[in-house]
């Protein structure tokens, strides 16, 4: 079943997941902000892909590049001639529209005659210096990849990496997007997760198969349904791409691409090599073969996977939300709630329990309201456990732990609960 996006969209403002941007300001097209519950939400994300890939996997490293390169990148790259959308302009209302989605030769909107398609290119364009008539013509960048294949000899040079070896990223893209929207699934600033892999070209089949599954089990395994995750073969290719595949979520209510598998071949370091002036040719050390790397890249949106999870975990029960989060990416891990907020001993007692968790994962405290209202509240953010403190824990030093997928409550020893916690959220 396709969900409803406005829920979502509204859940996220309403418990601090994701604003828009400028929004006292009447917002700005394709900019959003992550609020304190969605930043925390990004940050385990990104936190779990990259230990994945750098730590799970052996023979990859990862780097950190800079927003704004020297404007050759982007010459070189092939985007300043062909990042690029067609658009047409109403001569009546002067809107803009992709070529592309527009079915008749008619606007949409007022019914005006249309321009014919002219070329706009999509990279975002900044200023670099303060002389007036002096100042650098330079781009943000467009796909945050550029950085990786410019440091490609830094890496080679600086640790003990062989062919093949991987490099990845976690970096802001930005693109004047022509026509923003869908939440975040079309941004103009956005976060892109990369692995660069760089083999012999005889290996290229063998490693995109990997690269393409290896991506595939990953995603499966941080979705509460895995089964709306599938495969997409493009027949329309980026101009670096010789073959590509989309992950997808299916069962999204907009688009549905969230990562490109792309074999991009000798394309980038050809290239650069070309532009640059600089030999980026790979001598193996042993047969002393002299080639250029080709590349398995494997592409994804960081904002578009956060969109995807919040609605792959998103169920309704009656009147109650409840967000089923992967327990490892939920922005809390526990809630504790002291059964009655007037009662000092309970107070106190609920406090150390809170205390004692805070140093081994992210906790809430909620003492506000009735312990119904208390589990819809940390429900509807993906909270997987709930703690109450009540007059047995007095007694007896255990406390009610509730499970927000089944809504079963169970007792568990203090002493117990970190081990308890630990082993339920696979932390
Ligand atoms: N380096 C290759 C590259 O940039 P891409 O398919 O253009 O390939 C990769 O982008 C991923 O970045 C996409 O699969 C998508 O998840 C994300 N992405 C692309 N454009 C986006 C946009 N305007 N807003 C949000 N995410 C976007």
């Amino acid at each position: 079943m396709t969900k409803s996006l406005d829920k979502i969209v509204s859940l996220a403002k309403r418990r601090g997941f994701v604003f828009s941007g400028s929004e006292i300001y009447g917002g700005l097209q394709g900019f959003y902000d992550y609020g304190p519950l969605g930043v925390e939400l990004k940050n385990n994300l990104k936190a779990l892909w990259w230990k994945w890939m750098t730590k799970d996997h052996d023979n990859i490293v990862g780097i950190d590049g800079a927003i704004i390169t020297n404007p050759k990148v982007w010459e070189a790259s092939g985007h300043l001639k062909s990042f690029v959308d067609p658009l047409v302009e109403c001569k009546k209302c002067h809107r803009r529209f992709k070529a592309d989605d527009i079915p008749g030769d008619k606007c949409p909107d007022c019914g005006g005659e249309l321009t014919a398609p002219k070329v706009f290119n999509i990279l975002v364009p900044t200023e670099l210096g303060v002389i007036e008539g002096e100042k650098l013509k330079a781009y943000l960048r467009g796909e945050a990849c550029q950085t990786i294949y410019l440091n490609y000899k830094n890496v080679l040079d600086s640790t003990r990496l062989k062919i093949p070896f991987g490099v990845c990223q976690i970096g802001k893209a930005f693109r004047n997007e022509v026509t923003p929207g869908n939440f975040l699934f079309r941004q103009r600033e956005f976060e892109q997760w990369d692995l660069q892999w760089f083999c012999h070209p005889s290996e290229m089949e063998k490693w995109f198969e990997f690269w393409k599954e290896e991506r595939m089990n990953w995603y499966k395994s941080i979705f509460t349904h895995p089964e709306n995750l599938g495969f997409y073969e493009h027949e329309k290719l980026a101009h670096y791409a010789k073959k590509a595949f989309d992950i997808n979520y299916e069962a999204s209510p907009i688009g549905k691409e969230m990562e490109g598998i792309h074999w991009r071949g000798d394309w980038d370091l050809a290239g650069h090599s070309k532009f640059s002036g600089v030999d980026l040719n790979y001598t193996d050390p042993e047969t002393k073969e002299n080639y250029t790397p080709n590349i398995v890249e494997t592409s994804g949106g960081v904002d578009r996977t956060f969109m995807f999870l919040l609605v792959d975990a998103y169920e309704e029960e009656g009147d109650r939300i409840i967000l089923k989060l992967n327990p490892r990416l939920a922005p809390y891990k526990v809630a504790i709630f002291p059964l009655l907020a007037n009662k000092p001993q309970l107070v106190e007692k609920a406090k150390a329990v809170y205390d004692n968790l805070k140093g081994e994962m992210a906790v809430a405290w909620d003492d506000r309201g009735n312990i119904g209202k208390r589990y819809y509240s940390q429900d509807e953010i993906g909270t997987p456990y709930c703690i109450t403190i009540d007059f047995d824990t007095l007694e007896n030093d255990t406390v009610t732990v509730r499970d927000r997928d089944t809504a079963t409550q169970q007792r568990v020893a203090i002493s117990e609960l970190t081990a308890f916690l630990r082993a339920g959220i696979n932390l």
